[in-house]
């Protein structure tokens, strides 16, 4: 029994429990609310989470019965979808590249029913992705787009795009090795964008869901994209590359296009998109960037609800100018040392039609630090906010 609990609605106050109390099974014999039961209950499994794909793991000693009141489905799909995110961004890059990354597309698109597309190398230029080309190609592991449907079409349309860059090195303006060191976990994007998709589709939202995550490795080679390269786009405007380790926005920029052409109801994206995005905000707080003030504060209301927490930042017009480039349409990467995480945003902005109600989060996906039911790893962020909010927008 569980003495003198109270206020325990976040699941990390619940998530200590499983490695700190002595080994058995228990019971919470208090009333709980129904958030507060299914902050217990996730937060338990979160605190017994264990990245188990390369070593032992160490079993947790203290289990927990289903709190009653808990809605067991909801939160079973929150769990899965959080382990998701933690074990796909947490697999080291040789073991999950653009291929493995489409598996397991494939795999989730399979268990829900669900319609997965994947265009592959050379076949992206033909299809019409030039920049996720130009991005993928100095990698010997293939460039890919892979493109989940899934729903009903009399139903509205939800558009998700996940930065899926299984390694980022920098490409020829390589990262120095403290910088390169966490970028396995660039595909952090693609892997919130899967898990929300299965907690859509878990959930059977009265949605039509398309899902687009541009899977490449951005790598130096004989065939990489240099600095000043001219790129080709999907929605036809030229590319200057100012820096190719401004390569999360080029391949987005093409994923972002073709999500838009079905004219959606709802456009999200997901991306380990800026360094300056850090800088800002810290590694636990992902910045929202918004082109409509009402979605804005509805997601901003649920990650508070959720206290899974978003912080918007300005889609800034007064910077737009410093995307300039003298030779194409944009720059890529401006010179300027200010506002990345704002210029980023400005960027993926000129691929998104102003009618078209769009969310751009710029995520870490990464536990700097240990703390109970966070080890040090992948992790989701906003992840159950941005589904709260779909929740309360769509159900019918
Ligand atoms: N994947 C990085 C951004 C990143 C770095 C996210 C560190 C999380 C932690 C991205 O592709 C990148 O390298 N961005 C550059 C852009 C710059 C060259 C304009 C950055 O943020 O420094
Ligand atoms: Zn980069
Ligand atoms: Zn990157």
């Amino acid at each position: 029994m569980l003495l003198g609990l109270s206020g325990l609605d976040s699941p990390w106050d619940w998530a200590g429990f499983p490695r700190s109390l002595p080994k058995g099974c228990y019971r919470i014999e208090a009333r709980l609310k129904p958030q507060e039961a299914d902050a217990a209950a996730l937060g338990w499994a979160l605190g017994s989470y264990d990245f188990q794909n390369y070593k032992k793991p160490t079993n947790p000693k203290a289990r927990l019965v289903w709190p009653i009141g808990a809605c067991r489905d909801e939160v079973t799909a929150l769990y899965e979808a959080i382990c998701l995110v933690r074990d796909l961004v947490t697999t080291p890059a040789s073991d999950l590249g653009p291929v493995e990354l489409a598996f397991e597309a494939r795999k989730l698109s399979r268990r829900h029913g669900a319609a997965c597309k994947v265009t592959t190398g050379q076949a992206l230029l033909k299809a019409g992705y030039p920049a996720i080309h130009a991005v993928g190609r100095g990698s010997s592991r293939a460039p890919r787009l892979i493109d989940i449907s899934w729903g009903k079409t009399r139903h509205p349309l939800i558009a998700i795009v996940g930065k899926g860059v299984c390694f980022d090195s920098g490409g020829l303006d390589l990262k120095p090795s403290p910088a390169m060191k966490l970028m396995k976990k660039d595909m952090g994007g693609a892997a919130h964008a899967l898990a929300l998709a299965h907690l859509i589709m878990s959930a059977r939202l009265p949605v039509r869901l398309r899902l687009l995550i541009p899977a490449v490795e951005n790598m130096p080679g004989p065939d990489a994209m240099r600095p000043l390269d001219v790129l080709k786009t999907r929605a036809g405007l030229t590319v200057e590359v100012g820096n190719t380790d401004a390569e999360g926005r080029l391949i987005l920029a093409d994923g972002l296009t073709a999500a838009v052409e079905a004219k959606p109801d709802l456009l999200l994206d997901f991306a380990t998109l800026t360094g300056a995005a850090r800088s800002a905000l810290g590694p636990d707080l992902p910045a929202l960037f918004c082109n409509d003030d009402r979605l804005a504060q509805e997601l901003l209301a649920a990650s508070v609800r959720e206290e899974d927490p978003l912080w918007r930042l300005p889609l800034w017009a007064g910077y737009d100018e410093m995307l300039k480039s003298s030779v194409a349409d944009l720059n890529s990467a401006p010179d300027s040392p200010f506002a990345g995480a704002i210029t980023a945003a400005l960027f993926l902005k000129r691929f998104v039609p102003g009618d078209v109600a769009w969310a751009h989060l710029d995520l870490f996906a990464w536990n700097a630090k240990d703390r109970p039911g966070r080890p040090v790893g992948g992790e989701a962020m906003g992840l159950r906010a941005v589904f709260s909010f779909l929740k309360k927008r769509y159900k019918s």
